[in-house]
């Protein structure tokens, strides 16, 4: 069921009379902010992105015509950050902040682009500093580079941006929103805690919230499964079929054989029906030996420290099919970059001397404050909401870290008579991976046009194409609470047919929130949405 595209929720402002030039914006800026560049483009032209830009190389397309903006502002101790803004001509009354990924520095134009086709005024910061999103380096040494990084770039850019804003339109921006997967989920939930007035609403998908212990967990999971000589070495492809069994198990017990893994937790799994007989042969791909069974056990199991305080919570059971942190012959850098330069080991610091001490040693540097903490009361009590959602085979950030966040929010604002439901909201997405896709296994309902989602269709994409509504648009349900009061149960996710041409679609399916679950409800056809039903465990 259909309904009225969003921009029927406000008139349009138009942007008749402003001026898009360096020096109209200039003076919209507070002191310690210059302009970078700021010019016109033309529906449907390309933004080309600087190539001092390295985080985020790739060029803005097909765009409604806009003043695109750059201004870089003084932080602290010599630092500076940047952010590009696009203020569409057919602006939509509202703000839209966007964010990051791993440790990336660059301003993210892509995502700037999704959001400027709803007619927002979009903006994303450069987090202080360029680098690709694996590489660390930019730290050492830099408490201040990372602390832009934490948490300073995204608010001051957001305060400037909101000035440049209401001057450019002599208004005052309606509703401020924000849209962030991964470090990007990461930077809306710190906005909430530290910066609570900034937004009205926050989606935060996949949010990389625990950096202190996320980090050295990242180092830790790989380690498990290293040496890749050893007889322990689980292969990508003995993964693989470790998955295809995963799936034979696991799948069944959300009340539907579909592939599709929607119930993790209620399934037993036994990889011991995966024991290699008596004439296997070395390095098999099709049978695992004991050793392989203790190492499998190891990454599925929480990370605790001696005193069995849990340091991080690991995978949910389907990530193994992508094991992107588990198979290369070091652990990814997302760890060891973090080790070596945030927490100041040094560029020498060998990954085989690994042990808990990182983890109080993070604990106590707690670089950058990027670690969001659980009081979230200052944002629920000026009115704010937050949509959060995670991928249930999430290869690179565990699934388990969102609901474990949630419920220590929710620990926190009970004894504050806050209800955690009233304003925080999270859902699973079955079968999705880290922020965007489903493995061809699964095949599952995985888009609802998220932050970072829409470049992995075509960039050009607006919205869900030809469902443009909040019933399967995470940010059209984030905008129909935030101002009309419409409480969100669930965002329908879809899978097309082929996610480039995006025309036909396999199977559409609502993404319950937390802790609701999809049931079908046993008859019509199991790939339409009105089949199911979000139904509570408890
Ligand atoms: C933009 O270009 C596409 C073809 O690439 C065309 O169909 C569309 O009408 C153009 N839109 C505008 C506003 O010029
Ligand atoms: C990023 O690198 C480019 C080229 O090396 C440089 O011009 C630019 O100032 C850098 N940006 C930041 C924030 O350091
Ligand atoms: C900032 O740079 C100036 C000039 O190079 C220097 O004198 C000052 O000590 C620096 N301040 C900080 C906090 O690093
Ligand atoms: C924006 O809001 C501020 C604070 O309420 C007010 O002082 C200012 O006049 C408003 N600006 C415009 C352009 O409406
Ligand atoms: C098994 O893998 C190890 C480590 O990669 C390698 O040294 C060894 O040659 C492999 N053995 C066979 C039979 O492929
Ligand atoms: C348990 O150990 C961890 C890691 O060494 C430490 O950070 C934490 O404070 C300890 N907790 C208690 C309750 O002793
Ligand atoms: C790290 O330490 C191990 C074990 O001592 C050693 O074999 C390896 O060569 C070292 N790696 C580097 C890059 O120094
Ligand atoms: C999807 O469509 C694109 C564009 O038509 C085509 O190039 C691609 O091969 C298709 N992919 C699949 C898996 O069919």
């Amino acid at each position: 069921m259909k309904q009225e595209p969003l921009l029927a929720f406000g008139v349009l402002f138009g942007a008749a009379n402003a001026k898009c030039d360096p020096a109209t914006i200039q003076a919209a800026l507070p002191g310690g902010a210059s302009v970078n560049f700021a010019y016109a483009l033309a529906a449907n032209s390309t933004f080309e992105v600087p190539k001092s830009s390295t985080g985020y190389p790739t060029n803005a397309v097909n765009l409604p015509a806009l003043c695109a903006v750059s201004v870089q502002v003084e932080s602290i101790s010599n630092s500076t950050f940047g952010f590009g803004l696009f203020l569409p001509d057919d602006w939509n009354g509202r703000f839209l902040a966007t964010g990051n990924g791993g440790f990336g520095g660059g301003i993210n134009y892509l995502d700037m682009g999704a959001g400027v086709r709803y007619g927002f005024a979009t903006i994303s910061t450069d987090t202080g500093h360029n680098s690709s999103t694996g590489d660390g380096s930019w730290a050492y040494q830099h408490p201040e580079r990372v602390e832009n990084w934490g948490h300073l770039a995204m608010h001051g850019s957001v305060v400037v941006a909101k000035a440049i804003t209401a001057a450019y339109y002599a208004q005052n921006v309606s509703y401020s929103y924000y849209s962030g997967c991964s470090t990007g989920g990461r930077q809306g939930l710190k906005e909430a805690e530290f910066y609570p007035e900034d937004f009205d609403g926050i989606v935060a998908g996949a949010p990389a919230w625990w950096t202190t212990h996320m980090q050295p967990w990242t180092a830790r999971v790989a380690l498990y499964n290293l040496p890749t000589t050893a007889d322990y070495y689980i292969s990508a492809e003995l993964f693989s079929t470790i998955n295809t069994e995963v799936i034979k198990q696991c799948d069944p017990q959300d009340g539907l054989v579909d592939s599709i893994i929607s119930d993790p937790k209620g399934c037993n799994f036994r990889p011991e029906t995966l024991l290699c007989g008596a004439n296997a042969t070395p390095n098999a791909t099709s049978c695992m030996t004991g050793p392989q069974l203790n190492t499998l056990y190891k990454i599925f199991t929480d990370y605790l420290a001696e005193n069995n305080t849990l340091i991080f919570p690991t995978y949910w059971i389907g990530s193994e099919g992508q094991p992107a942190l588990l198979t290369g012959s070091a652990p990814n850098p997302l760890g060891t970059d973090y080790i070596k330069y945030f927490l100041s080991k040094g560029p020498d610091w060998n990954y085989s001397d690994y042990n808990d001490d990182i983890v109080e040693l993070s604990d106590s540097i707690n670089p950058g404050k990027a670690t969001v903490g659980f009081d979230l009361s200052a944002f629920h009590n000026r009115g704010g909401k937050i949509l959060s959602y995670h991928g249930m085979v999430d290869p690179l950030i565990p699934t388990s870290s969102t609901p474990y966040f949630y419920n220590h929010v929710q620990r926190t604002l009970a004894p504050k008579s806050i209800e955690i439901d009233s304003f925080f909201k999270f859902f699973l997405v079955p079968g999705m991976g880290h922020c965007s896709s489903t493995p061809t296994k699964m095949n599952a309902p995985w888009y609802f046009a998220g932050p970072n989602q829409q470049s992995a269709l075509d960039q050009r994409v607006y919205s869900v194409p030809g469902y443009e509504d909040e019933e399967h648009d995470v940010l059209l349900a984030m905008m129909a609470w935030v101002e009309k009061g419409r409480v969100p149960s669930y965002v329908v996710g879809t899978k097309y047919v082929n996610e480039t041409t995006h025309m036909d679609v396999v199977r559409q399916r609502p993404l319950c929130m937390y802790p609701k679950q999809a049931k079908y409800k046993g008859e019509g056809n199991v790939n339409d949405a009105q089949s199911w039903e979000c139904k509570s465990l408890y």
